[in-house]
Order: structure tokens, then C-alpha cells, then sequence
């Protein structure tokens, strides 16, 4: 997710450009580049990849005096991730940052280029800058051309512009994409989110939907649709985690509330009306394919495991998993017309890796989804779908399993398509259903203050069993997963129907039991497994649409008219549990304890 700073005043702005964008790296991003204009002069530089680069592009250059300043990571939506797509974009005598999506871009590239006005990015960000320019021909002030290029703009934009129009100035507006003032003596500063002006700026106004305006050297001056507004400050904190944590408590809370915007952007350009397209690779990366193995471990072998339901149904294509650790040990039997899958949040875990040289040697075409570029994984396959989940930072996956799923759940439409193994009627439903999808994960706060209040009752007992059917047997494996990963509870992930061939001999009032009962899938069978353990005394969680008289416990959730919005309105609801019952038991739910981020060792 793209990131913002910018700067007024006298001190050195390098480095705090440099510093700020340092303080956004956890958002994710590919390239980055900063803009500055000191005694009339503009200076840019730029670099894909990380900030280290861009570091070493600008050692000797240094900035001294009077001026304005302003630094972008750029995480890639419009264009891939080269050094023209990256921020600062220049016209003749401005530059632009700008995080969001300008919607109607193409329109007013259109208008533009027909003027005869020169784009050389493939970014919709580009179009701010020309129409700024363009608009400056013939308005009376700068300030009056930036109004009325912010005026055409549709979408989410959060937007610094400086210009050698007016060199002591940095314009503004947000809207959609969250941007704040910072405020030091006649210093401003500007930022994506607190951490880059704490320890610099005391004080921060955050700006509003459809707000805009200009600052210059110790003046600030806002406005919106309905003409000047007052600034109100307010304190600013000093804890830079806390502000990263965005006033979460943990960072797997946080990461739990982004999966509604997270998903958004996993869908953006890649869910179309007509059918799913992927930019990534080539259809041709299918040819003579008749099978898929994936190999993954821990949460993404469970979103592998969902999708492997999904490759049958929907693609009509045979598709095999396997956990990683033991799939490099089993000499497999590997075949050319098989493409090979590995699903991995971070791109190193050992294991996965090293399947993947397997799969490789053995001569079988790769692709990885992936949510880091350029790791490892994505360095050696030939083709790679990133997730755009953003960094993930608490231990115990949550957004990156949602965006893997949903990439999954796309790739085996995409394969459907190309193999015409799904009507047009069946493409629009499940088109509609993704697009559904964000709200399902939008997090209530009734429903975490029920879950909250329901967890005291699970800190105790022998156990928890998390069972479900067909998609939501991968989602009880993940949802024990969890629960264990950070309450340190025991906890197991079962299929429903395979209860009585064994586990349901553990039943009784002391073993918990999580059901996930879809109303989409299989309602009643599910329903009559649930019976057997209820006849066995065991306590009942029941989570879903359908109120059920034998569960102890109950967590509504809405009706859908698909099992993968199901699936993703009750994947939260085990991450909120896990989450609730472990804060009770006074754990660290970010750093779990015995566990690592990424698992670069066998
Ligand atoms: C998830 O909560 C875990 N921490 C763990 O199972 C993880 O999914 C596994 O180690 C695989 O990691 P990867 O997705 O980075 O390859």
C-alpha cells in the first residue's frame, strides 16, 4: 500500500523524506522516489525496489535551506513497478504523489492527450499533474488550478503536488486515502499515517474526506465543498508502535479489520465483470495442463486445501495438495502436465522452497501466490500472483490467508474459463459473489463485542474441536490453528462427517466444539453431525445464519447466497475468538511464543 510524506521548512529534507518512508515500510511497497524544490531548483530522484536503493541514489546529494519536500513508496495498481511508474510524476515544472485510485482516470487521459499532452507513465496518478498544468494556463492562482484539477477527480486519492509555480508551496487533498498534518513551530509535515511525524511534528490535524488546500511556510489553509474550515489540532502521541497499531491493541487485531480493504485491492483489476483476468502471466502458462499440485505449510496449506475443492468444482481440474515438509520427502511422482503451486505469505519458508526446486527439476511448469515480491518463492517460479495483503505483522496469519483464498478462488475461475468448463450464467454468479466479499468481512462491532463476551467461557476444559464440511473443513483446520497458535490451548480441525470413526470417543462437556454450519453447504448433514456430539454432551459453539437449538453457545452470522462469503463472514469470527480467548489469557498475540514469521529453516 502506497505511502506519503512531505515537508515545509528549513530543515535537512532528505532524510527526513528518507525517515518517513523507512516509518511506512510496513504498508508494502516496490519502488519509491522524492521530489524537492530548494531555491526555485527541482530535484528527483527515484528506484524500484526498496528504500536502501533510493538511500544509496541520494548519498551525495544533501538539502540545505528553505524549501518543500515530498517522498512515496508506491505499492503497484496501475502499471508494474518500474522506475517511470514510480511517484514523483513529473509535468513540465510540477511533481505529484498519490495514494489511492483515480477512477476516472482514463477519461481525463483521454481528454488530456488529446490536447496533445505527453503521458510516459502507465499510472493513473500521471493525469493529476498534466491536469494540474493544464489548468494552470489559464487560472488566475496555482492554488485555483490545483482547486479545479481536485474537482475532476474521482476515487480515492490522498495527494501532495509542488510546483515551480508557486516554489514555497505544497498543495493538498484527500479523500478515501487517509492523510494527516503534522505541525512544528512553522514546520508541516505530512504523512499516510502517524509514525513518520512522531518525534518531528507535536501536533496533527487528520484530514477529511473531500478536504484540500494548501501549506506554505507556517500557514496552513483548508478548505472543502463548502468553502474555508478551521483546523483543529490535537496532540500528537509519542509511541510509534502504538501508532502503527493504529489504536488496535495487537497487530492481528489490526490485520483482522483490514481484510475488508485488503480484499479490494487482492480483486482490483483482476475480477472483472466479465470473468477474472490475471496481468501476471499468460493463458499459455495453462497449455497442456491437465492437473495442479500445491504444496504449502501451516495457514496457506489451508488456504490450498479450501481451494483444492474449488479446482475440481469449478475448473473440473484434478488438484492434489501437499504440506511441504512431507511432500519433499515422499520421492512423488511427478508429471510434465502438471502445474505446480506453491502458496506461501512471506516467499521463504524452507520447505516450500525447496518442494518448488523439486517440482522445477522434475521439469514442471511453477506458479506462486505470493503476498512479498521478489522473494525467494516468487524469484524461482514462472509465474507469480501476488496477493496484496499488505505487510502482515502479528505471527498468526489472518489477512494473508483471506487474499490467498480469494487469489485461489479466483485461479480456479480463471481455469474455468479457459477450459469452457463453466457457463456464462455461473461465471456472473461467482463474479458477484467475490464481489461481495469485502462487506462479508467487514467487522462489526456487535459481533466483536459478542465474541468478546463469549470467550471467558472457553479458557478452560481439555479441548476444543473445530469441525466443518467440503470448504469448511480447510477453514475449522485453520480456525484451530489459530486458536492454538496464540491461546496455546489444545485445539484440532476435523471434518464433520469423520467424527464418529474415532474423535467423537472424546466427547463430553469439557471438550469444546466450534461448528461452522453454512446454510449454502451441506446445512443438514452438517447439522446431523453436530446432533451426534450434542447426544454426547459435548458444548456446542454453533456459528451460523441459522439459529440451532442444541448449541450451548451461538454466533449469528448473515444469510449469503454463496459458500465463499460464508466462508469468509466465519473465517472472521475464528480469528476474533482466537484473538479474544488468548487477550484473556494475558498472552502476546502478536509474538507468539515458540513461533516465527517467516520459516526459513527445515
Ligand atoms: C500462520 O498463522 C503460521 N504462523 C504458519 O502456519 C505459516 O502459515 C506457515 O509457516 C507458512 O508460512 P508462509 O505462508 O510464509 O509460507
Amino acid at each position: 500500500m502506497c505511502g506519503i510524506v512531505g515537508y515545509i521548512g528549513h530543515k535537512e529534507k532528505k532524510e527526513i523524506l528518507l525517515d518517513g518512508l523507512q516509518e511506512l515500510e510496513y504498508r508494502g511497497y516496490d519502488s519509491a522516489g522524492i521530489a524537492i524544490i530548494e531555491d526555485g531548483t527541482l530535484k528527483h530522484f527515484k528506484e524500484i525496489g526498496k528504500l536502501e536503493n533510493l538511500r544509496q541514489k541520494t548519498k551525495s546529494y544533501t538539502s540545505n535551506g528553505f524549501g518543500v519536500a515530498i517522498g512515496h513508496t508506491r505499492w503497484a495498481t496501475h502499471g508494474k513497478p518500474t522506475e517511470l511508474n514510480a511517484h514523483p510524476h513529473l509535468g513540465e515544472y510540477s511533481f505529484i504523489i498519490h495514494n489511492g485510485i483515480i477512477e476516472n482516470y482514463q477519461e481525463i487521459k483521454n481528454e488530456l492527450t488529446a490536447e496533445g499532452v505527453q503521458f510516459v507513465s502507465q499510472t493513473d496518478t500521471e493525469v493529476i499533474v498534466h491536469s494540474f498544468e493544464n489548468e494552470n494556463h489559464t487560472a488566475k492562482t496555482p492554488f485555483e488550478a490545483f482547486t479545479n484539477t481536485v474537482k475532476k477527480l474521482e476515487g480515492a486519492y490522498a495527494t501532495l503536488l509542488v510546483t515551480k509555480a508557486a516554489p514555497n508551496t505544497i498543495f493538498f487533498a484527500k479523500s478515501r486515502s487517509p492523510m494527516l498534518i503534522g505541525f512544528d513551530g512553522d514546520d508541516v509535515y505530512f504523512a499516510s499515517s502517524d509514525s513518520p511525524v512522531i518525534g518531528k511534528a507535536n501536533e496533527v490535524y487528520y484530514l477529511e474526506d473531500g478536504e484540500y488546500g494548501y501549506a506554505k511556510s507556517g500557514e496552513v489553509k483548508l478548505f472543502d465543498a463548502n468553502g474555508e474550515r478551521k483546523i483543529s489540532k490535537q496532540a500528537l502521541a509519542t509511541d510509534k508502535v502504538l501508532a502503527q497499531k493504529d489504536g488496535y491493541r495487537f497487530f492481528m487485531e489490526k490485520e483482522i479489520y483490514e481484510q475488508s480493504r485488503v480484499m479490494s485491492e487482492t480483486m482490483m483489476g483482476r475480477v472483472l465483470d466479465s470473468g477474472i483476468d490475471f496481468d501476471e502471466f499468460d493463458k499459455s502458462l495453462f497449455d497442456g495442463i491437465y492437473a495442479i499440485k500445491i504444496c504449502a505449510c501451516g495457514t496457506s496449506y489451508h488456504s490450498a486445501l479450501a481451494a483444492s475443492y474449488l479446482f475440481e468444482r469449478i475448473a473440473k481440474m484434478r488438484c492434489d495438495i501437499e504440506i511441504a515438509s512431507e511432500f519433499r520427502y515422499k520421492e512423488p511422482f511427478l508429471t510434465d502436465k502438471t502445474l505446480f503451486i506453491t502458496v506461501s505469505q512471506s516467499g521463504e519458508t524452507a520447505d516450500t522452497l525447496e518442494a518448488l526446486k523439486m517440482a522445477k527439476r522434475a521439469g514442471l511448469k511453477s506458479l506462486s501466490i505470493c503476498n512479498v515480491d521478489n522473494s525467494s518463492i516468487v524469484r524461482e517460479s514462472d509465474a507469480a500472483i501476488l496477493t496484496r495483503a499488505g505487510i502482515e505483522k502479528g505471527v498468526a496469519s489472518t489477512k494473508a490467508f483471506a487474499t490467498q483464498a480469494m487469489v485461489l478462488w479466483m485461479l480456479s475461475l480463471y481455469i474455468g474459463q479457459l477450459r469452457n468448463t463453466i457457463p456464462k450464467d455461473k461465471i456472473e454468479i461467482e463474479i458477484d459473489a467475490m464481489l461481495h466479499t469485502p462487506k462479508a468481512l467487514v467487522v462489526e462491532d456487535k459481533l466483536h463485542e459478542r465474541i468478546h463476551r463469549l470467550s471467558k467461557r472457553y479458557l478452560h476444559g481439555h479441548g476444543f474441536f473445530f469441525i466443518g464440511r467440503d470448504i469448511f473443513y480447510p477453514l475449522a483446520l485453520e480456525g484451530a490453528l489459530k486458536l492454538k497458535e496464540i491461546s496455546y490451548l489444545h485445539a484440532e480441525g476435523y471434518p464433520a462427517g469423520e467424527m464418529k470413526h474415532g474423535p467423537i470417543a472424546l466427547a463430553d462437556s469439557e471438550l469444546f466444539t466450534i461448528a461452522l454450519m453454512p446454510k449454502t453447504l451441506l446445512y443438514d448433514k452438517m447439522k446431523s453431525n453436530v446432533e451426534e456430539l450434542s447426544a454426547r454432551d459435548a458444548t456446542i459453539l454453533a456459528i451460523s445464519p441459522e439459529t440451532f437449538e442444541l448449541a450451548d453457545d451461538f454466533i449469528q452470522t448473515k444469510h449469503a447466497n454463496h459458500p465463499m462469503v460464508e466462508f469468509f463472514e466465519m473465517m472472521v469470527v475464528t480469528q476474533l475468538l482466537a484473538l479474544e480467548i488468548s487477550v484473556r489469557l494475558g498472552n502476546d498475540v502478536d509474538m507468539p511464543r515458540n513461533l516465527a514469521k517467516s520459516v526459513t529453516v527445515e
